[in-house]
């Protein structure tokens, strides 16, 4: 059979990712010593009360029938609950989804707003379901907003048309450059969304993952943002979940119905257990205060940020220490493929810029998700390469 992708699916841009991966792999099977500094899944392990829970839901056998496709109403009144508690911001139920990591949520709910030929804006550089899942595959033309550093990693909304713009895409704390914004850069963004009649999809995975006392806010904490956006989150960082697959997004009620609208003619909720799970889980923040277990967790990521910020310096990269995210955005004096490249042959796994958009070369990420020892190893290994 002579089987023909679709042209949505031959638009796609490789995914850098899964190539990378895909080397790792084999040069793992050839026996090398690698060291990965290029995914940000935390090698850390969910809190032991995660575990223990998710034993006991698994295990009661009523847990095992097709969920709610909005999720189970346990689930959306602890999410609702946790924003009262974190960002003082009330929502009714209808105001939640549960998904299936908010990478899928990212993916759908351009499926559910964005016609053929419908302008999308995209940060670049960024996290690759906004132009990929979310605008190609919908069939939508992204329109790169580029994050430059002079701008502190920002959009520059006076620079965007907003002609047929549609949707807009934002994330901070900010994958890939770890950048962080004010509640005064989050009213000029829902300003431009409603002045434009935008929708605004925030993405707040890393909402949780922060140091030194940085509190990441939500957008909803903005007067009107109710209006025009909606914000994903996920349990996959905060709790070191990622293979849990639990999510959820809340905001604008008629966004949250067209997604699940969506959802329900392609999945159903979340297995009820992870639903049950994560609503213990939630329930460990008793105001807006990290839970002791996150504060340990992001002490340990920030010993291991300290130690590659303070390599990377003193062989003369200049990069800042992130006040969020696991992720180093450091600029590589050139060009980030044979940056990476060379890394690699030195047995250390990075991001080359590129990989995120075109407003990403230069740049490398470099994630600090590995044993501090291996940090250590990949910092000397670095040292040596470069
Ligand atoms: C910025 C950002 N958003 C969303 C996600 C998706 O996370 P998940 O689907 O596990 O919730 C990721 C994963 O790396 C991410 O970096």
């Amino acid at each position: 059979m002579n089987v023909e992708f679709a042209d949505r699916v031959k638009r796609l841009p490789p995914y850098l990712f899964a190539e990378i991966e895909k080397i790792i792999k084999e040069k793992k099977a050839q026996g090398v010593d690698l060291i990965s500094l290029s995914i940000g899944d935390p090698d850390l392990p969910p809190p032991p009360f995660v575990i223990a829970s998710l034993k006991k839901e698994v295990a009661d056998l009523k847990n095992h029938n097709y969920s709610f496709s909005q999720g189970e109403p346990d689930f959306r009144h602890a999410v609702a609950k946790w924003y009262k508690k974190r960002f003082h911001v009330d929502l009714s139920s209808e105001e939640v989804i549960a998904l299936m990591g908010s990478k899928e949520g990212l993916a759908n709910i351009a499926r559910a707003f964005v016609n053929a030929g419908d302008r999308v804006l995209v940060p670049d550089p960024s996290y690759p379901v906004y132009n990929n899942g979310g605008t190609i595959l919908n069939d939508g033309i992204p329109v790169a907003m580029p994050l430059l550093q002079e701008n502190g990693f920002k959009p520059d909304f006076g620079a965007i048309h907003p002609e047929k713009v549609k949707m807009l895409f934002l994330n901070y704390p900010n994958n890939p450059t770890s950048a962080i914004v004010d509640t005064k850069f989050l009213k000029e963004a829902v300003e431009f969304a409603r002045e434009n009649n935008i929708i605004l999809c925030y993405d707040n995975a890393y909402s949780e993952v922060t140091f030194g006392g940085y509190k990441a806010p939500s957008v909803l904490e903005v007067d009107g943002a109710m209006d025009v956006a909606i914000e994903f989150h996920s349990l996959s960082k905060t709790f070191n979940m990622t293979g849990d697959r639990i999510a959820f997004a809340v905001g604008n009620k008629q966004l949250i119905s067209g997604l699940t609208k969506v959802k329900s003619q392609i999945d159903s909720g979340p297995p009820v257990y992870t639903q049950k799970v994560a609503v213990k889980a939630l329930a460990a923040y008793t105001s807006r205060e990290a839970p002791e277990f996150l504060k340990n967790n992001n002490q340990i990521l920030q010993e291991r940020r300290d130690l590659l910020v303070e390599t990377l310096c003193k062989i003369g990269y200049k990069c800042e220490k992130p006040k969020a995210t696991f992720y180093v955005w450091v600029n590589c004096k050139g060009d980030s493929m044979k940056f990476a490249t060379k890394l690699l042959d030195a047995g250390v796994a990075v991001t080359p810029g590129i990989g995120f958009g075109k407003y990403g070369e230069g740049y490398a990420r470099i994630t600090f998700t590995q044993p501090k020892e291996r940090i250590k190893e990949a910092c000397d290994r670095i040292a040596n390469a470069l």
